[in-house]
């Protein structure tokens, strides 16, 4: 029997009792003398009793002879094999997502009243876009700008870097290094190392002079206003402060983009917050304030869609999110990670499936790969080629 594996949208071919019978009997020739053994030949030259059907494509790569047409090359990934053909399946998981934001919001539904707690305009799929600290560290940090920026995605989770490194760039910038770069030669020139990449300590001394007269400010809204602090409130805040371009969250908060940390205190920002609390005691954030928030983007969503791009807390608090829906309807995992170990970093879609964290019918996709090389390429093949639509669908807002 051959067809579609709904799981993950590929080929399956699973043998019949017949032809498996089939297979079997045909090892058992005679052996003939000067000839090789049957029992060898009939192994090897196992006959294929079952035929491929004329649907499945066929394994080819691109030729340059046709020149450099990046676009072109990036669709023959699809036929390439393994994490290429990843890629293709990505690509085709990521513009069923943007498909199905630029239907309409279905007419039964559009009379409800608009539950998302901060206030973002319904689409027919609300897309998550989730990724890990380094990530802002890396020139990934452009690629989600320009996301955000043209307001493509309507919800972040990341990772407190994730939040902090963003700022931090606006401050003063992150350098090209190395990874064989010595860790004690580095500390003595007081420069930090994440991967190949350098920040100078005085990075995060610009950071703190800067941070530091915005908690005060939130502290004394607390106190004066009643304002009621919680992490993505926070950074929302943050990010109108910066009035920065260049900044991911300048843009989040613009265009009303909600971005979740739960974990907001793990980096340079809980320092801040350590330090603050003895200068001026009494800062408030709270996380159950936005539990609520983040769920109910979820929950309150016609379809949604997750980009996930690294393991770890960003990718477990999306499909969790998702979970309250009884599941994504679209979803592409991007990591290193494997699943041998048991943990959540590398878990497959499907061990998402049996949480219900992603529906039962849907076609997630996973590549394994490192996300500076891979998630630039599937904004090319993807939310950059679709710019127009978004520019329309944004035009009533
Ligand atoms: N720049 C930084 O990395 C930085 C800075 C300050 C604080 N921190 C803190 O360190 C903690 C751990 O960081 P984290 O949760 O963001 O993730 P992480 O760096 O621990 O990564 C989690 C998993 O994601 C996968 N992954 C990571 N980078 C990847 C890549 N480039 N491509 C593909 N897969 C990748 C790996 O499987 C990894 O095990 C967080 O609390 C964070 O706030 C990190």
């Amino acid at each position: 029997m051959t067809g579609e594996d709904h799981q993950t949208g590929k080929q399956s071919f699973q043998e019949t009792p017949e032809q498996s019978t089939q297979v079997k009997m045909s090892t058992s020739g005679s052996d003939q003398i000067g000839g090789p053994p049957s029992m060898a030949t009939d192994a090897v030259l196992v006959k294929c009793t079952q035929p491929i059907p004329d649907s499945v494509p066929k394994v080819k790569g691109y030729d340059f002879n046709k020149g450099i047409n990046y676009h072109e090359l990036l669709k023959t990934y699809a036929c390439s094999g393994f994490q290429a053909s990843n890629f293709g399946l990505a690509v085709k998981e990521i513009n069923k997502m943007i498909d199905k934001k630029m239907e309409p919001v279905p007419l039964d539904r559009q009379e409800e009243i608009n539950l998302n707690p901060v206030g973002r305009k319904r689409s027919n799929c609300t897309i998550f876009l989730s990724y890990t600290s380094n990530l802002i560290s890396s020139g990934v940090r452009e690629i989600f700008k320009y996301l955000v920026q043209n307001n493509m995605v309507d919800c972040i989770v990341t990772t407190a870097g994730g939040v902090e490194e963003d700022f931090i760039k606006c401050l003063a910038p992150t350098f090209t290094g190395d990874f064989s770069l010595k860790g004690k030669e580095l500390r003595e020139k007081g420069i930090n190392r994440i991967g190949n990449l350098l920040v100078p300590n005085d990075n995060y001394g610009l950071f703190e002079d800067w941070l530091m007269p915005k908690l005060d400010m939130m502290l004394k809204e607390q106190q004066e206003e009643g304002t009621l602090w919680c992490p993505s409130k926070f950074i929302a805040r943050l990010g109108k402060e910066i009035d920065n371009p260049e900044s991911v969250y300048y843009w989040a908060y613009k265009n009303n983009i909600p971005v979740f940390c739960p974990a907001l205190t793990d980096g340079s920002i809980g320092d801040m917050l350590y330090f603050h609390s003895y200068r001026k005691p009494g800062l408030v954030l709270d996380i159950i304030e936005d539990i609520r928030r983040m769920n109910n983007q979820a929950v309150y969503s016609i379809n949604t869609g997750m980009i996930i791009l690294g393991g770890g807390l960003v990718k477990h608090h999306t499909c969790n999110a998702n979970l309250m829906r009884n599941g994504a309807d679209f979803s592409v995992y991007l990591n290193t990670a494997s699943e041998f170990d048991g943990s959540d970093a590398g878990a497959s879609p499907d061990e998402a499936v049996s949480w219900g964290k992603i529906k039962k019918d849907a076609t997630p996709v996973k590549i394994c790969a490192e996300a500076t090389l891979v998630f630039p390429l599937l904004v090319a093949e993807t939310f950059a080629r679709r710019e127009k639509e978004y520019k329309t669908l944004h035009e009533s807002d």
